[in-house]
């Protein structure tokens, strides 16, 4: 049963790799699915996180924004900028020319229920958030 299940993806994975014969215990990933996200993406994603590790770690601006974000935004303005409705600003319709503003609006706050973050978040952290909100969540 668990053989005739076995998908194409699978068994190229085992061929592959010298030391195992195809039937050995292997684990049984993407059976259920029946293809598709066996071994396959398994590989394709593991490779992918190799290969962006270092460069991306440092390049994504937008991507540490979403950190700086996720700690102190995402309360009031939603997870990946999806506005939970509401009174809070929709971040995802911020003009994206207008970092003076979105600056203003971080460092001043917005009365009434836009809190300062002067003494939160930095001038780079602004830099980040900016990086971030014009990348569209
Ligand atoms: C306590 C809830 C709350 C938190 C936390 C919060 N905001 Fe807001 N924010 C608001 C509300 C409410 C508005 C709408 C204010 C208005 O237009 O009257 C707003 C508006 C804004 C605006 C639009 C200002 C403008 O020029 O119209 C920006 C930009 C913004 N927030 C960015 C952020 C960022 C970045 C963070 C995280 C550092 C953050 N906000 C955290 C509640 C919050």
């Amino acid at each position: 049963m668990a053989r005739l299940s076995r998908t194409r993806s699978d068994a190229s994975a085992a061929n592959s790799v010298n030391s195992l014969p195809p039937t050995s215990g292997l684990p049984d990933v993407g059976k259920e699915q029946g293809g598709g996200l066996g071994w396959g993406s398994i590989l394709a994603l593991a490779l992918l996180i190799g290969l962006c590790s270092s460069p991306c770690a440092q390049a994504d601006d937008a991507e540490l924004g979403r950190q700086v974000y996720d700690d102190v935004c995402v309360t009031c303005h939603g997870r990946d900028m999806i506005n939970p409705g509401g009174v809070t600003f929709d971040l995802r319709k911020f003009p994206k020319d207008d970092f003076e503003r979105f600056r203003n609006a971080v460092l001043n706050g917005k009365p009434p229920a836009m809190p300062p973050w002067r003494d939160k978040v930095s001038d780079d952290d602004v830099k980040l958030l900016w990086a971030y909100v014009r990348s569209g969540g």
